[in-house]
């Protein structure tokens, strides 16, 4: 666990979390724990397969072939139980262009698309900016976690004729991993309506003990072809400044149509080193991967107990995957404004904006877990003592 533990400078990096937070905060002293992405370092055999592509000196244009796919192939058979036929393979710089794409190939100007808020921002823009409108399903606190108002879903695809639904699986700020039964629902509404099921799934592989991830595209041959699923060992392994992902489209005629707007868009070839990247992660990062879990779901349970037993007025939402915390502090009674100004300048830490998610946001922080204890100590200590002090 001990690589955990390590405390390494990103500063200088050109990390958007650490170098951009001095812009964005306008203050050295604030503690960055927003953007998604972790301060641990990726796998060493990762590292090395980086170093010895780097040696040998050539970047020229790279395509990926079968044994990337193989990899691919493998990591979701032995991690999720789906078999997944190599055709369906489209690759993709990232998850945000993925989706962009998609909700311009195989929707229509003017379309209605559901998402379920709060959620990660982009899925407003990847809707909005191309012309289609949102419609809101928000889920519903229910004790100490969120649910899916199943009548409401229904009730708004009618009503506003949706085409599309966006899913957020585990999701992003919620930290909810959907079980079986939720996504058959899910499903079954959205075949019963025609409505092609979109899911993120860039979470998928950072899950708490006792929960399961179920690809939505695995529930039945239907659903399947019902369904673009957006993938990536980007979050899994901190590979995001590689930018290599993709997406599993089993429907002949989407995936043509998709394909044909990455075309379309001049992004045919992924980055040299985020194709070394993508094969060697999942080729290699197996029981790294079993650590880093251990490690979140240890930080998990210490960020709750703290709040738990030093304060009764923020609360934690219990995480089932992810590394995102999603912090109620409603308690604190405080405008939007006023909270994210006091985490800022009184706490001194630098957390996401629980209203950048949507209006149900407003009242709560996001904050990321993925750094070494001694810095989660101190973010949370800051945090604690500045609601004492109140
Ligand atoms: C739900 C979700 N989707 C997509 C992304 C970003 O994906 P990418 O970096 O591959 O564009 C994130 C990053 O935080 C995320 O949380």
């Amino acid at each position: 666990m001990e690589r955990f533990d390590e405390v390494i400078s990103r500063r200088g990096t050109r990390s958007v979390k650490w170098d951009m937070a001095e812009d964005l905060y306008q203050d050295k002293d604030v503690l960055p724990m927003w953007v998604a992405d972790m301060d641990f370092k990726t796998p060493e055999a990762v590292t090395n397969a980086l170093k010895e592509r780097v040696e040998h000196g050539i970047f020229g244009y790279t395509l990926p072939d079968q044994l990337v796919k193989n990899e691919i192939t493998n990591w979701l058979e032995k991690r999720h139980q789906w078999k997944v036929d190599p055709e369906w393979i489209t690759y993709s710089p990232g998850v945000i262009p993925s989706l962009h794409m998609i909700v311009q190939s195989l929707t229509d100007i003017g379309d209605h698309i559901l998402i379920q808020t709060p959620v990660y921002p982009p899925f407003y823009s990847v809707v909005k900016d191309h012309g289609r409108h949102i419609v809101k399903n928000p889920l519903i606190m229910k004790g100490e976690y969120y649910e899916i108002d199943f009548e409401d879903f229904e009730r708004k695809i009618k009503e506003n004729h949706v085409t599309m639904f966006i899913l957020c699986n585990p999701h992003n700020p919620v930290g909810r991993v959907w079980t079986k039964d939720e996504l058959e629902e899910l499903a079954t509404i959205c075949l019963k309506h025609g409505v092609k099921i979109v899911a993120d799934e860039i979470h998928a592989d950072l899950i708490y003990s006792n929960q399961k991830h179920v690809p939505i595209a695995n529930l039945s041959e239907q659903v399947n072809q019902h369904t673009i699923t957006c993938l990536s060992p980007t979050k899994t392994f901190n590979l995001a400044g590689l930018q290599a992902s993709y997406l599993v489209i089993a429907n002949k005629e989407d995936k043509t149509k998709v394909d044909k707007q990455f075309k379309n868009q001049g992004m045919m070839m992924l980055n040299t080193l985020g194709l070394t990247a993508l094969e060697t992660s999942y080729k290699y990062g197996e029981s790294w991967l079993e650590e880093l879990n251990k490690v979140l779901e240890n930080h998990r349970d210490y960020v709750m107990e703290r709040f738990h037993n030093e304060t009764s007025s923020i609360r934690v939402i219990p995480a089932e995957g992810t590394y995102l915390l999603w912090l109620d502090c409603r308690k604190l009674h405080m405008e939007q404004k006023e909270l994210k100004s006091f985490m800022q300048k009184q706490a001194k830490v630098g957390l996401n904006d629980g209203a950048s998610f949507g209006e149900e946001g407003k009242g709560f922080m996001r904050l990321n877990i993925a750094a070494p204890k001694s810095i989660l100590e101190d973010g949370v200590s800051r945090i604690i003592n500045a609601v004492q002090s109140l």
